[in-house]
């Protein structure tokens, strides 16, 4: 699938076949996450994957956002001691938008997979990080349910392009690249 295609024809998927994923499959998934930029390079996170139906079920007990039972969830959460600024002891908000890279990237290998992909952002964060044995450094970031697709939901409204593009400066048009 070329890249714009599939980034123009990606939907959230809620509802999943029931059918598994295979392990080489997720690890295409996976690898396309890891490969994701990030600010200098930092790479602040760690994904956990699960596959097994018994831990989905509790997972998703604790994920009002997860509609469907998927086939596996990926929970992407932020490395604190990578994320964060040493000389300020902050964490560095942009360290937000490198997960951000890493989630697309796996949303869009996902369709690229024909599978069926939704970001999961309502869950009960003390439930799942305890689920998932996260450790002090680990904070939960996101969960994203894959799965194979059972509908083909039509695309949502978008705000228009000329209500968040501008050029030059806040309220330009553009014009003339000349002038
Ligand atoms: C950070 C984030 C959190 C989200 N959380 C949820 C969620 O909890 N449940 C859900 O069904 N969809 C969730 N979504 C999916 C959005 O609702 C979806 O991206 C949006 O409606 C646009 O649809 P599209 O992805 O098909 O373009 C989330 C998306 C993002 C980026």
């Amino acid at each position: 699938m070329e890249t714009i295609n599939a980034i123009m024809t990606r939907r959230s998927i809620r509802a999943f076949t029931g059918d598994p994923i295979s392990k080489d499959t997720l690890d295409v998934l996976l690898s396309a996450a890891v490969a994701a930029p990030s600010g200098g390079n930092r790479q602040p996170w760690t994904f956990i994957v699960l596959c097994n139906q018994k831990r989905l079920k509790a997972l998703r007990s604790l994920a009002p956002g997860m509609i469907d039972m998927p086939a596996a969830v990926v929970a992407l959460c932020l490395d604190i001691p990578r994320a964060t600024i040493k000389e300020k002891g902050d964490i560095d908000e942009m360290a937000w938008l490198d997960l951000g890279a890493a989630m697309q990237n796996i949303l869009l290998a996902a369709h690229d997979l024909n599978l069926g992909a939704c970001p999961v952002g309502s869950f009960h964060e003390q439930g799942v990080s305890a689920l998932l044995n996260l450790p002090p450094h680990l904070k939960l970031a996101l969960l994203i349910a894959i799965g194979i697709p059972a509908i083909k939901p039509a695309a949502p409204i978008k705000r228009p392009f000329e209500e968040v593009v501008f050029f030059e400066e806040y309220g330009g048009n553009g014009g003339s690249r000349d002038a």
